[in-house]
């Protein structure tokens, strides 16, 4: 899994104003808490002084007591205070990881890594999202699948005429031309789908055939969001935002939005959302059995077609950035630490001041240094 950019945790509504809650990204538990003035803000859950779970604690005064002995963190992660010696000085190393945090899109997005402000990827823009005239519904999915394979199936213009037969045609699932376009944290391309015939009253209704669709898919490594636009028709649009949190290797939550603008009544919401699972259904059925169930690491190690470019461009971001040391080592943490040594995702405090700390960060990938050595393994 990818330390250093952000993720959303939850809803910004589902953080209460009394107590603190519980969120699990990367495999690792984290407590978010709203301080005095309101603003949430996201901590490691485990107390450094015996590991108890901060989010089953409380809040007091504006910071988070641990539930075991009291001990009282602020949002910045230095505890303020260790009651049962109040007029000693707290050291600085009693202090747990604390993350950026930041609202939006109603979404609690929290940066899971040690990079200053100037070197995160960005969370995604999406100009859509304030459009008065579009009508948004939201929810959640629950994928058993690996993040990566997730997000690659997203941006994947192949699968929709054998996955999906609700805006997919078997029988022309030829992928047209398109072009790609490729930033830094990002990647966006715009390609005609064919939607399947008009089937039951419609047929008769719309005897013409039907035009094509346009679908223009984003990936961003903020998030790892997937920003998919589709013109439906030259008048109907719609956008469906979902960001992609790996709760463990193979388990990932999925938070979305879908924007439109037509049937904008309320009366079609639950009709729009339940379409939506659908489809989200549907690919699970796929991509909850592709082996390995982990997105493989490098592009040679599965067979890639000019239709796969957008997926090709994410997983070779991906390994560029585990080759800058992004990537957790998941497995030797649950061979060697988990339940045994607590261990802890790198917040940007650790960057400027790596000594200090009571508990080690969680490890990270080493990369082979040549695709020889690969081989040879
Ligand atoms: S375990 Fe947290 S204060 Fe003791
Ligand atoms: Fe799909």
């Amino acid at each position: 899994m990818l330390i250093n950019t952000w993720y959303v945790a939850c809803d910004a509504v589902d953080v209460p104003h009394d107590k603190p809650k519980q969120v699990r990204m990367l495999g690792h538990d984290f407590a978010l808490f709203r301080d005095g003035a309101g603003k949430i803000n996201c901590v490691s859950d485990i107390c450094v002084h015996r590991g108890a779970s901060l989010s089953h604690g409380r809040i007091h005064k504006g910071c988070l007591e641990c539930p075991y002995h009291g001990w009282r963190y602020k949002g910045d992660g230095a505890c303020a205070e260790i009651p049962a010696h109040p007029d000693a000085r707290v050291p600085k190393k009693v202090r747990v990881d604390s993350y950026p945090v930041e609202e939006r899109y109603g979404w609690v997005w929290v940066f899971l890594g040690d990079l200053p402000e100037a070197q995160r990827p960005p969370i995604p823009v999406v100009p859509e999202y304030t459009d008065p005239t579009r009508r948004p519904v939201r929810g959640t999915f629950l994928w058993k699948a690996n993040y990566g394979r997730v997000v690659e199936n997203g941006v994947d213009f192949g699968h929709a005429a054998f996955v999906h037969p609700s805006f997919g045609d078997r029988d022309r699932p030829e992928v047209m031309n398109h072009v790609m376009e490729e930033s830094e944290w990002s990647a966006k391309a715009s390609i005609a789908m064919r939607p399947p015939a008009y089937r039951g009253i419609w047929k008769y209704l719309r005897r013409t055939e039907r035009e094509n669709v346009t679908a223009s898919p984003e990936w961003h490594i903020g998030g790892l969001c997937i920003v998919l636009r589709l013109q439906i028709t030259p008048k109907w649009a719609n956008v469906l935002i979902d960001v992609n949190t790996p709760i463990d290797e193979n388990t990932t939550l999925t938070h979305w939005i879908l924007l439109r603008n037509f049937f904008t009544s309320k009366f079609f919401d639950k009709d729009t959302t339940r379409r939506n699972l659908k489809i989200f259904e549907q690919d699970q059925e796929v991509i909850g059995r592709l082996a390995p169930m982990e997105l493989p690491t490098r592009v040679q190690d599965e067979y890639s077609v000019q239709s796969d470019g957008m997926m090709v461009a994410f997983r070779k971001k991906r390994e560029e950035l585990y080759r800058r040391g992004w990537g957790l080592d998941s497995k030797l943490y649950n061979d060697t630490m988990k339940g045994i040594k607590a261990a802890v995702i790198p917040s940007p405090a650790r960057g400027e001041d790596p000594k200090g700390w009571v508990f080690p960060e969680a490890p990270r990938l080493v990369m082979p240094e040549s695709d020889q050595r690969i081989a040879a393994e």
